[in-house]
């Protein structure tokens, strides 16, 4: 059978005061009131059945991603992590249980932080990568082509980009370059956007685990035949302490020599900025993002968010003014991209 396992256990500072720890970006809001992940599970289930859509989060996330998801998926489906250890600790971990309870499958993972309007190129890209990984019996994950030299994703070199029906194989990944290496990487035309997605078959996915991370597989392995005692959680908790914090991408894709790429046509977009986020709201006739109440005079080019009360601006130009119940966040533009050094600050002061 096919699984859909969606990861949603991640963090994220770029854009705070939206997102927080305990809120990271795949609750906000996006278009129509609803969250990223909401929209991925809808965007799942036009592809497997809601018993084979699985949830990845951790503990500190398990009430909000409940009340989040509630009648979408079963409870039951929500795999929660002790605590935040990188995208290797949630694929293996996940991996391991659904393969204690369903012995075999194909499993795909998706992130929950990505931006898709095209609902149907994405789901065809999934099912082409279930056949891939079927007909390869290895790791299978989908490149998108780029529209622009963004820093914040890994790129993937196949062997052929120009075929978009066929399978190709990985030459080299490089992840998150720096905008000059982004342009050389584009200019080539050899080069793809690593989607985030990951299919292979549970024992594909488990043998890679084995040769690149054996710890995480031994320790993981290990905690999980205690799963059902009174204290298993303890074994798992322990597990998860040792277990090194490192991405998938990192620890196994880079490593492996057999992995392969089917090419998605989705529109697709992590929304890693605030910019990026505005870009899935309306804009005004001079040029302003806007959600929530606002009054604007001589205002353009300019985000406003406000979650609560009253945005009113004045005599203003390309700025961001972001107001949650208890934070307002007024910076240029071309300053978004780092809000994380306030985030820094906040966090050292505790
Ligand atoms: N359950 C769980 N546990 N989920 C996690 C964890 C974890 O410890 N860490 C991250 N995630 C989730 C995030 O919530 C997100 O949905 C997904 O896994 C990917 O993690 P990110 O931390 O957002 O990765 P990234 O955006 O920096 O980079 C990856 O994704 C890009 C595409 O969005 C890489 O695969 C890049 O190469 C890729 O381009
Ligand atoms: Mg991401």
């Amino acid at each position: 059978d096919k699984f859909i396992v969606i990861m949603a256990g991640g963090s994220g500072t770029r854009l705070w005061p939206l997102s927080r720890e305990v809120k990271p970006k795949q609750f906000i809001n996006i278009d129509n009131g609803n969250c990223m992940l909401v929209r991925t599970i809808e965007r799942v289930l036009e592809i497997v059945p809601a018993e084979r859509c699985f949830i990845v989060t951790n503990k500190i996330l398990a009430n909000i991603t409940q009340n989040t998801i509630k009648g979408l998926v079963p409870l039951s489906n929500i795999l929660i992590e002790p605590e935040k250890k990188n995208t290797a600790a949630c694929i293996s971990y996940a991996t391991l249980l659904l393969k204690e309870r369903y012995g075999e499958g194909i499993l795909c993972f998706v992130p929950a932080d990505g931006y898709v309007k095209d609902n149907k190129a994405y789901k065809d890209a999934i099912e082409r990568a279930f056949d891939a990984a079927e007909k390869t019996d290895d790791l299978v994950i989908i490149g998108i082509t780029p529209t622009y030299p963004a820093t914040g994703y890994g790129y993937i070199q196949t062997d052929n980009s120009e075929d978009s029906k066929k399978i190709m194989r990985v030459m080299k990944f490089i992840e998150k370059p720096d905008l000059e290496t982004a342009k050389k990487l584009i200019s080539t035309g050899e080069y793809l956007w690593n989607g985030g997605i990951l299919v292979g078959s549970m024992d594909a996915i488990i043998k890679n685990i084995m040769e690149f991370l054996p710890d995480h597989y031994n320790r993981l392995t290990e905690a999980i035949t205690h799963v059902n005692e009174g204290n298993g959680n303890t074994y798992i908790e322990n597990a998860y302490n040792e277990i090194k914090n490192i991405s998938f991408d990192n620890g196994v894709l880079e490593n492996s020599k057999d992995v392969y790429v089917v090419k998605g046509s989705f529109d697709w977009d992590d929304i890693g900025s605030i910019e990026a986020l505005s870009k899935t709201m309306e804009f005004d006739d001079a040029g302003n993002a806007i959600r929530g109440k606002h009054l604007g005079v001589e205002t353009c080019n300019s985000v406003v968010v406000g979650e609560d009360k009253l945005i009113a601006t004045m005599g203003i130009d390309s700025l961001i003014i972001i107001s949650t119940p208890d934070v307002v966040l007024v910076c240029p533009k071309n300053k978004a991209q780092d809000i994380k050094t306030i985030v820094d600050i906040l966090k050292c002061n505790g």
